[in-house]
């Protein structure tokens, strides 16, 4: 029929570089792309509102803001983010500062995951396609990948590309379409339950608190918001716990009271469950599909990586993208995977050692090694330096 034929041509679309989902990493790909004039088209199947809005990450690397910076997205990052020079750690009875600019040479900034994402959609240099739906991608192993989806006017769209960046987190469908050679997957038996609070946080730097009952952590997002989080038993309803609860149970485990130091408590205006896991799947590349952030491998927060893990992968991505379209120099995006599965193994196993240190699992056992641990982490330069050089971060390159 010649409608739908002209229907069907009017709906194709030619890209370089297609990006499924406009998370940080895919947005923050087609930026870098925009900027070495690669072409890229992002699809997404949230609204740029939600988004925006979602409660995330809060913590970057120096180098995940020297990089954002380098692409002139660092203005309102240095005015309105906060660095710190490092964490307290917190055992009953005492507290430790370590610090990470004395002990590893540079610090970390508190600037919200929602805050990049909004950097990156007023630099306006990504084409999205939001509250788009049925997203699929074809052929991803031969040189004529397309992705097919329908657009949010319900208009089926075909969307041809030189290659696709897979950037849609851990349930979107690249993940389907990247066969892994390997997968490893690490479930812990605890989560956290975390809360947004209308209140100025009661500390200068994060928390990060051992304690019998179970882990805590006091975070923040700006002078008058505070992020906290509690561990709690896997299977936890965020309504299982009243605020009244949480705040009590947060000032024992962060140490109200001890040396003066107090908690205040405030409105909370977000509660949420977040299941712990790691998973890495390799390799992060599937013929012309390359994954990129949470679609490649997920880390627990403690130590909050994710953020910067994903950073770290679309500046590799990028360039390698780059060479290959523009030059068509495939060398970079040969070894993309494994330049970018150095440092996601390295956040990996950081992650890993910050949760099983930190977080209560019954086991007197495990309390005593964690206990000594802590000890060597507050009182040895080596073994605070060890935390430090991870936590504040590793060059982009690493
Ligand atoms: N089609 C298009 N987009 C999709 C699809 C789909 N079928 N499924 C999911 N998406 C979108 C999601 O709506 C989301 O906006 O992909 C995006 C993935 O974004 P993130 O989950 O934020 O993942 P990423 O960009 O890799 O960023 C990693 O996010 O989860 C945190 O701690 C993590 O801070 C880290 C960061
Ligand atoms: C946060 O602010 O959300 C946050 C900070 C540090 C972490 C995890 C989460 O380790």
């Amino acid at each position: 029929m010649p409608g739908g034929i002209r229907c069907r041509w009017l709906n194709r679309m030619r890209t370089q570089v297609a990006i499924i989902g406009a998370g940080p990493a895919g947005l923050l790909l087609a930026h870098l792309l925009h900027r070495d004039g690669v072409d890229a088209v992002v699809v997404e199947t949230r609204s740029q509102d939600y988004v925006a809005a979602r409660v995330r990450a809060g913590i970057l690397e120096s180098s995940s803001v020297e990089l954002l910076e380098s692409v002139g997205l660092g203005g309102r990052l240095r005015a309105e983010g906060h660095e710190h020079r490092g964490i307290y750690l917190q055992l009953p009875g005492e507290r430790h500062h370590l610090d990470f600019v004395d002990l590893a040479g540079h610090g970390v900034w508190v600037y919200g995951q929602t805050e990049v994402q909004k950097d990156l959609v007023a630099a306006g240099t990504a084409q999205v396609h939001y509250e788009v739906r049925d997203v699929a991608l074809h052929e991803v192993t031969t040189d004529r990948p397309f992705v097919t989806f329908v657009d949010s006017t319900g208009a089926a769209r075909r969307l041809d590309a030189d290659v696709i960046a897979g950037c849609d987190g851990s349930f979107g469908p690249s993940r389907g379409a990247a066969v892994p050679t390997d997968q490893f997957e690490r479930r812990y038996p605890y989560s956290w339950l975390g809360i947004l609070a209308e209140v100025a946080p009661s500390t200068d730097e994060l928390i990060y608190a051992w304690h019998p009952d179970g882990f805590a952590l006091h975070s923040m997002r700006s002078e008058t918001v505070s992020r906290l989080y509690l561990q709690v038993p896997n299977g936890t309803e965020p309504a299982d716990w009243s605020d009244d609860r949480i705040w009590d149970e947060l000032a024992t485990r962060l140490g109200h009271g001890v040396d003066g130091w107090q908690l205040t408590p405030g409105p909370i205006t977000d509660k949420s469950v977040l299941p712990m896991r790691s998973h890495v799947r390799t390799p992060m590349r599937h013929g012309r599909l390359f994954l990129a952030g949470d679609a490649a491998h997920i880390v627990p927060p403690t130590g909050a990586k994710g953020l910067n893990l994903a950073i770290a992968d679309v500046a590799l991505l990028s360039r390698a993208l780059v060479s290959a379209v523009l030059e068509n120099d495939p060398r970079r995006a040969d070894s993309y995977s494994d330049d970018a599965l150095r440092r996601v193994w390295r956040c990996t196993h950081f992650s890993w050692w910050m949760t099983t240190m930190l977080h209560a699992t019954g086991d007197p056992f495990d309390a005593q090694l964690q206990l000594s641990q802590l000890r060597w982490v507050t009182t040895s330069p080596a073994g605070a330096t060890g935390l430090a050089e991870n936590y504040a971060g590793l060059p982009i390159g690493f």
